[in-house]
């Protein structure tokens, strides 16, 4: 497990100078992670980041039998010739990620029973694509205490139409649909890096995917997969965070390792604010030159700009000049760190997927709460630019998804400490 934190504290200063370096994909590892479980054998994860979420998929997958552990950001998962397809409750509550092993298991042992997930604390999510995806390939449900059953006898490949481009269910799908009988078409797929990735991994087992980042999806099934080696992709969302840091704090960075292309609409819409931002093949340079001009932005589907992405933008445009509104378009319920945000002094207001943020020219620094992992980050790059200390407290959900983002933060100068 990485280190137990409740607590981070940051002292607001001055501007953010030098160089941090990204770590791997924690939406992207707990889906390969999850993958390994379709064949037998030694897969090597590299630039696997040691965050609490990549910790509990360990757990979930040594659950299944296999056997797992990390040499610094190498993940070795050794699966065995015969896995247990269970996804038990103590884990599954306490990552939603967890409900990606569905398509696997059933794929590998035509049954599995997952416990319907928890997660992040921001309204339903429900899973009613990925069951209604899996159907259609011929999978037949049930639930019964707590756990959804899915078996199939054989899957049988066809054309699914998601209703949404969500990232989950298309994972789900292209797990199931790899092992399964003639050709799987998605329409409507998620678009997202982190889908080009398992697909690149899925195909190196031996997969035959094509159109992976397009809409369209198509999967020739194979009898049969292998172990494979694979290096995550950079993480875009915790790029993003130091982007959105310099922004507030000022100051001039290099994102090290950032991939542009995951990020472009974020990129632009930040130089709309006047940031200057540039990139080469090693990472983003960001550079911001004062105070900020408010934008507007709403979150979309990739290559929209990610709801992830957004708390950051919110505690951004709340000391920029001027008005923006943020439009949250995936999710109800992930404006709750606004109220922990008005704490700091932050004119806000909100409806259920509106943010009108009028800029302040200072935030003061205050106990605030982490309801999740992205609005815990939110706080503590709010906090760096305001008047004096801000504590933010269930600091833990920070550590889910971000491998010492106190010490990467003050490797650039800032003054954040954990406790
Ligand atoms: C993933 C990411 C999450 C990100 C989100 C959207 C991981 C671990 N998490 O979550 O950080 O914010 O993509 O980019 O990768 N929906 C349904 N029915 C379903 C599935 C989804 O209605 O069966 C809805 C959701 O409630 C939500 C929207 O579709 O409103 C998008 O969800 P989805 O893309 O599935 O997100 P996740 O895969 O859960």
């Amino acid at each position: 497990m990485g280190p137990s934190i409740s607590r981070i504290t940051v002292t607001g200063g001055g501007p953010l100078n030098g160089i941090v370096p990204v770590g791997g994909a924690k939406n992207s590892v707990l889906k390969l992670m999850a993958a390994t479980l379709l064949a037998e054998g030694t897969y090597h994860l590299d630039n696997v980041p040691r965050i609490t979420d990549v910790d509990l998929m360990s757990d979930l997958l040594r659950a299944t039998g296999c056997q797992v552990w990390f040499d610094e950001h190498r993940l070795t998962i050794d699966v065995p010739a015969v896995i247990e397809p269970i996804a038990p409750y103590e884990i599954v509550e306490q990552f939603r990620a967890s409900i990606v092993v569905m398509g696997p298991m059933l794929a590998r042992c035509g049954e599995a029973q997952v416990a319907m997930p928890g997660g992040d604390d921001f309204g339903p999510r429900p899973i009613d694509m990925h069951v209604r995806g899996l159907q259609e390939l011929g999978a037949e449900f049930e639930t019964s205490h707590g756990y959804l059953k899915v078996r199939a006898d054989r899957l049988v490949g066809t054309t699914v139409v998601l209703e949404f481009p969500s990232v989950g269910a298309t994972e789900n799908l292209l797990m199931a649909a790899v092992l399964a009988s003639g050709t799987t078409i998605i329409e409507n797929a998620a678009r997202e890096p982190e889908i080009v990735d398992l697909c690149e991994m899925l195909n190196t087992m031996g997969a035959k995917i094509r159109g992976s980042g397009s809409p369209t999806i198509a999967i020739d099934g194979v009898a049969e997969l292998h172990a494979a080696d694979h290096r995550v992709i950079p993480d875009r969302i915790e790029a993003a965070t130091y982007l959105c840091a310099v922004g507030i704090a000022g100051g001039e960075i290099t994102v090290g390792g950032a991939r542009h292309e995951h990020m472009a609409m974020l990129c632009q819409k930040l130089g709309e604010t006047g940031m200057r931002i540039s990139h080469d093949p090693n990472g983003i340079w960001a550079m911001a030159p004062g105070r900020l001009r408010a934008v507007d932005c709403q979150s979309l589907p990739y290559p929209g700009i990610a709801t992830d992405f957004k708390p950051f933008v919110v505690s951004l445009l709340a000391t920029s000049i001027g008005v923006g509104i943020v439009t949250e378009n995936l999710f109800s319920g992930r404006f709750r760190y606004v109220d922990e945000l008005r704490r700091m002094g932050a004119d806000i207001s909100t409806d259920s997927h509106h943010a009108v943020i009028r800029g302040v020219p200072q935030l003061s620094g205050a106990p605030v709460r982490a309801h999740d992992i992205r609005a815990g980050a939110a706080l503590v790059i709010a906090g760096l630019a305001a008047d004096g200390e801000t504590v933010v407290s269930d600091a833990e959900h920070v550590a889910r998804g971000y491998e010492d983002l106190a010490g990467k933060l003050n490797g650039i100068g800032a003054s954040v400490v954990v406790s």
